[in-house]
């Protein structure tokens, strides 16, 4: 399978806020991504909007023509706005509110319930629902009894382990993974991947459809270029 590459804009739009104004211009960085090669491209507005804004969405679902991924806690709030934007994907994800960066994924037997209403929202509104998991392959029993198209692996923990024991890093991912693919739910990835841990992840499971990154690729960007960037981490995929 060819694994995509959805860049996460995120940091694009923290630089943006830093002074108040239109600079960078988040829609813009959006576009020039997908022509440099990204196959995605991801948000995720946080309660505070420190970054992503509510209102940078409408302008994102306008102009992106690869696949829109919103990510978030499904509030009330965060309901509504994919509601009314549907956007390709939307993920689902644990966060606090006052979470720097998702540090987890859902509990899919305790909130079993809660993720198939919503997630049955969502698809009934023609979106693709994502929800975010740990490398715990008792999670995609919950995962399919909420009837969710994809899971997201958080491989945070993965990223952590990856230079000391890279086999060790990513044993339980292989395991959640094999359990998703049996029950036919599609696998993405993201959290702290990078140039160095990417391809080993892809080659152990190459079943993952989608990986979306944010910090280390636009950190990346500052040395490379976003173009070059994207095309390093392409050639990572491949
Ligand atoms: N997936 C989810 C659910 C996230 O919250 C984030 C960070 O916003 C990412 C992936 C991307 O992580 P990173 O910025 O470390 O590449």
């Amino acid at each position: 399978m060819n694994t995509k590459l959805s860049v996460n804009i995120n940091k694009v739009a923290l630089i943006r806020n830093a002074r108040g104004e239109g600079f960078p211009d988040l829609v813009k960085f959006a576009v020039d991504c997908e022509k440099f090669g990204a196959e995605g491209i991801t948000v995720h507005p946080r309660p505070d909007e420190r970054h992503i804004r509510y209102s940078d969405i409408p302008l994102l679902k306008e102009v992106v023509t690869t696949e829109l991924n919103i990510e978030g806690n499904p509030t009330d709030r965060f309901m509504d706005m994919v509601l009314q934007y549907k956007p390709h994907q939307c993920t689902l994800v644990p966060d606090a509110p006052d979470a720097l960066t998702s540090n987890q994924g859902w509990d899919t037997v305790k909130y079993g319930e809660k993720l198939k209403r919503i997630i049955g929202r969502l698809q009934d509104a023609g979106i693709r629902v994502s929800i975010f998991v740990d490398d715990n392959p008792e999670m995609i029993i919950g995962a399919e009894a909420a009837g969710t198209d994809r899971i997201e692996l958080y491989t945070g923990p993965y990223a952590a382990q990856f230079s000391s024991n890279p086999e060790a890093a990513v044993n339980s991912y292989m395991l959640t993974a094999e359990e998703a693919v049996k029950r036919g739910i599609g696998i993405n990835a993201g959290h702290d991947l990078n140039l160095e841990n990417l391809t080993f992840l892809i080659k152990k499971i190459p079943a993952i459809a989608e990986v979306s990154i944010g910090h280390a690729l636009i950190a990346d960007a500052l040395y490379y270029g976003i173009k070059s960037t994207i095309q390093m981490y392409k050639s990572k995929l491949h």
